[in-house]
């Protein structure tokens, strides 16, 4: 039986097919995602993967309510598979913010689910890094965030050359809009046209726009003219005073297709165009708001980095590490008299914290050892007993072929240090 398509199998390395996904290399992300987020004095949260239908409806825009997974449950509840993490984290936030000294600087790396038409880079499940701060009005938070989506970034060995931040105002398009239009009540089918902008071609997208009193030259010259409103003056200020500002530059073709952004918003894209977006995310200063049923009101914002385009990347880039077997040693049980012993000494080293393997069941000597050259040991041991009848170990190492034989107790010591 097959899987479902727009989801994806994770095998250990190495793969079985070159187009498969590695659980080495999601690890590899996740590890360096929490680590920079930590860096940063984030904490980490999470949320069920099935909420109820209701969380999306209203709050995230139509583009994404049409991509649900949603289903009525056996309590005749109607429910959806998260397709983003946003309105969880405004559920988390409004239920408990009190419990917290503001800002809330928080994270988490959600698996979700959108039935997306199927291209590359995008599929009906990811995972997704997401970080926001809640309780923080100044665009200090705002720039906070975007160094940590380009450090995170960094962090996996990609430089300014490979990626850069393009950030954009939903206020400045907002004010645009109402500037423009002959459809003030229309503004989120606007910023859905905008979005697409990149995309469609000039056929249709001008004739939406001018359904809305708008003609596709304005929204062309808004672009090009690309003047920074005083917030973004402040985050770019604020960027290049840590030395990151070759990592952004102002580019209104980013408005972002979500419903709820309130304020400065941003993509990253690789430099080359090959991919489509790294990692979205802005202010969404009303979310918690709309959410918690108007109880709590707590400014937000924050970003999402999804696993699949960024694989893409680091692949096209050669930065996906080889990842080896890290094993401290394969035990050799050649005399069956001894697994007995060989099993405690096995637990003994594990214990201390060494990787440790060895065949299962009796296996000839040359199949050991060929087994422990397969998994790329960085020592064979095997249990050997001396003239006086103590038990020691005889330690082998692979890449040297040096061999020496040590004392059990001395045993974890002398596999670390080598
Ligand atoms: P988003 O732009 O919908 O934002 O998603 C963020 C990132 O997730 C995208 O840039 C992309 O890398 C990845 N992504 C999204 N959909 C897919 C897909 N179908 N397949 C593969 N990757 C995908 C949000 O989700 C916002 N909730 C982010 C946010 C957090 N805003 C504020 N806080």
């Amino acid at each position: 039986m097959d899987r479902l398509p727009g989801f994806r199998d994770f095998y250990p390395e190495p793969l079985p097919t070159p187009e498969g996904w590695s659980a080495d290399l999601r690890r590899h992300l996740f590890t360096r995602w929490r680590a920079v987020a930590e860096r940063y004095g984030f904490r980490e949260y999470d949320g069920p993967p099935l909420e109820p239908l209701e969380l999306y409806t209203a709050k995230s825009g139509a583009e994404i309510v049409g991509q649900l997974y949603n289903f009525t449950d056996k309590g005749g509840r109607e429910v959806a598979l998260r397709p983003e993490m946003t309105p969880t984290l405004a559920r988390l936030a409004a239920a408990h913010e009190r419990h917290y000294k503001k800002p809330l600087k928080w994270f988490a790396m959600p698996q979700l689910f959108r039935y997306e038409r199927q291209q590359k880079g995008r599929l009906r499940e990811h995972f997704q890094f997401n970080a926001d701060i809640l309780g923080e009005p100044d665009r200090a938070a705002d720039a906070e965030l975007i160094a940590l989506l380009i450090d995170s970034l960094r962090a996996l060995g990609l430089s300014a050359e490979d990626f850069v931040v393009r950030l954009s105002s939903r206020q400045a398009w907002q004010d645009f809009f109402a500037r423009h239009t002959t459809r003030p009540d229309q503004a989120y089918e606007f910023y859905q046209i905008v979005d697409k902008l990149e995309r469609e071609p000039a056929e249709v997208s001008a004739p939406k726009l001018e359904a809305l009193g708008l003609t596709l030259e304005q929204v062309r010259h808004f672009i090009a003219a690309g003047e920074p409103t005083d917030e973004l003056r402040a985050i770019l200020a604020n960027l290049e005073a840590r030395g990151l500002g070759d990592f952004v530059r102002i580019d209104y073709n980013v408005i972002r297709g979500l419903a709820y952004y309130t304020g400065p918003v941003y993509e990253a894209f690789d430099r080359k165009g090959q991919f489509r977006a790294i990692a979205g995310g802005g202010r969404y200063d009303h979310l918690v708001r709309l959410v918690s049923g108007g109880k709590v009101d707590l400014p937000a914002l924050g970003f999402g980095m999804g696993d699949v385009v960024l694989a893409e990347l680091l692949k096209a880039r050669q930065l996906v590490p080889r990842w080896e077997g890290r094993l401290d040693a394969f035990c050799l049980v050649e005399d069956e008299s001894l697994r007995p012993a060989t099993l405690r000494f096995i637990q003994q080293l594990r214990n201390a914290g060494l990787t440790v393997d060895y065949s299962l069941t009796p296996a000839k000597s040359d199949r050991q050892f060929k087994r422990a050259l397969e998994l790329a040991a960085s020592h064979t041991a095997r249990l050997e007993r001396s003239t006086d009848g103590e038990l020691r170990a005889r330690l082998k190492h692979l890449a040297t072929r040096e061999e020496r034989t040590v004392s059990l107790t001395d045993a974890p010591a002398a596999l670390r240090q080598a």
